[in-house]
């Protein structure tokens, strides 16, 4: 792509498939005979979700969330509102979640208290890109994709300002457009 906002690629098309075919077969062996519930966070997790469930080979059913957490673009505050909640009760079932990318926690924290307080049988979380540098609070994520250095990154799902979702690869966003 012919953009100065996109920089150096960090994960390509072809680490994504193969990294996601694994964690299908991980995420497969752990919920068979299990009552698989994904929960996809809207937007960023669109794409990942989309060929994650392609990957599985065992029965789930898939749902989506909105939150959207205040602050700037760029740094996320914790203080998280519901934009759109799941459409199914998750008492009893086991719950993935399924995220874009962990930078502080602060989001992700304040969904699986608000998730644990519906009585799921289980809880775990499945992250494509972890930013280690960033994390604010300390919270068990049972399968991750990449960790990446502390760049705000594009691509694959991930926006900037809601543009470049669509890249099929995970980029730096040149600091400059920051
Ligand atoms: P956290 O609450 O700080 O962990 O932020 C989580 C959310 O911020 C993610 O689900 C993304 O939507 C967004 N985010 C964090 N880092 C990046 C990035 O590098 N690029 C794009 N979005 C990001
Ligand atoms: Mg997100």
């Amino acid at each position: 792509m012919n953009d100065p906002a996109v920089g150096e690629i960090l994960v390509s098309p072809e680490q994504l498939q193969q990294r996601i075919a694994e964690l299908g077969e991980e995420v497969s062996r752990d919920y068979a005979d299990r009552d698989l519930f994904m929960v996809g966070v809207l937007k960023g997790a669109v794409v990942f979700i989309a060929d994650l469930m392609r990957e599985l080979t065992v029965p789930c059913e898939v749902d989506f969330m909105a939150v959207s957490s205040y602050g700037s673009h760029t740094d996320s505050s914790g203080v998280v509102r519901i934009l759109k909640d799941l459409d199914a009760s998750i008492e009893g079932r086991d719950v993935l979640i399924v995220e874009d990318i962990i930078d502080s926690g602060l989001t992700l924290h304040y969904l699986m208290r608000n998730l644990r307080a519906r009585n799921p049988r289980s809880l775990e979380v499945c992250a494509l890109l972890t930013k280690p540098e960033r994390r604010r609070v300390d919270l068990p994520i049972r399968y991750v994709g990449f960790e990446i250095p502390n760049r705000f990154v594009i691509g694959y799902g991930l926006d900037y300002a809601q543009r470049y979702r669509n890249l099929g690869f995970v980029a730096a966003l040149q600091p400059e457009q920051e």
